[in-house]
């Protein structure tokens, strides 16, 4: 499908990133520093640039695995089904696990995937997001730990994409149609 031409302005920049994902970083260890192995879960595919920086800075023995997701509606944006397309590998009963996510819009996914682990039983399940957009909202959830609030514009970068595209930029950026 042709696509509409775009520019791309930068939103939070690539080093503004660096540093809420180190000061991040620091209240993730302090919460899981008396974890055994923390299972860090990302959620593909947007979360994949995120979740790379995210572990480096983590000063905490780790164990990597994901999860793909994928929504879709039935016509009523608020009924949106999420149906689970890769699994993990690892069993988490009795394990810590932090759920990685790049954005937050209306919830479903989320939500979706905390309640199908928190079913799983682990010991202590908590979740990150770098970008939230709160007025997006259509169910009741809320992540433990937030990099970023913004307003609900088309963003793309660091692992979010436009039609599979600009997910490679180092920054968050906003799409403005020309
Ligand atoms: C995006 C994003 C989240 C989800 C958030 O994924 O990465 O997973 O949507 O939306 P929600 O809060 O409204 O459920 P997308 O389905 O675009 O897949 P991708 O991660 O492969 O880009």
């Amino acid at each position: 499908m042709p696509q509409r031409p775009y520019e791309i302005d930068e939103m939070i920049s690539a080093k503004s990133i660096a540093a809420r994902i180190e000061s991040l970083s620091r209240e993730i260890s302090t919460e899981f520093s008396g974890t055994d192995k923390l299972i860090v879960v990302g959620l593909l595919r947007g979360s994949f640039v995120f979740i790379a920086d995210l572990v480096r800075e983590l000063d905490l023995p780790i164990e990597v695995d994901f999860i793909e997701a994928s929504s879709y509606g039935d016509g009523m944006e608020s009924s949106r089904e999420v149906r689970i397309l890769k699994d993990l590998r690892a069993a988490i009963e009795g394990r810590d696990v932090l759920v990685v996510e790049d954005i937050v819009d209306t919830g479903h996914t989320l939500k979706h995937v905390m309640g199908m682990l928190r079913a799983r039983k682990p010991s202590k399940l908590k979740s990150i997001a770098l970008l939230n957009k709160a007025e997006r909202r259509e169910v009741d959830f809320k992540s433990s730990w937030i990099g970023f609030e913004i307003p609900d514009e088309f963003v793309v970068g660091y692992g979010i994409d436009f039609a599979q595209r600009n997910r490679n930029l180092p920054y968050i950026g906003k799409v403005r149609f020309t």
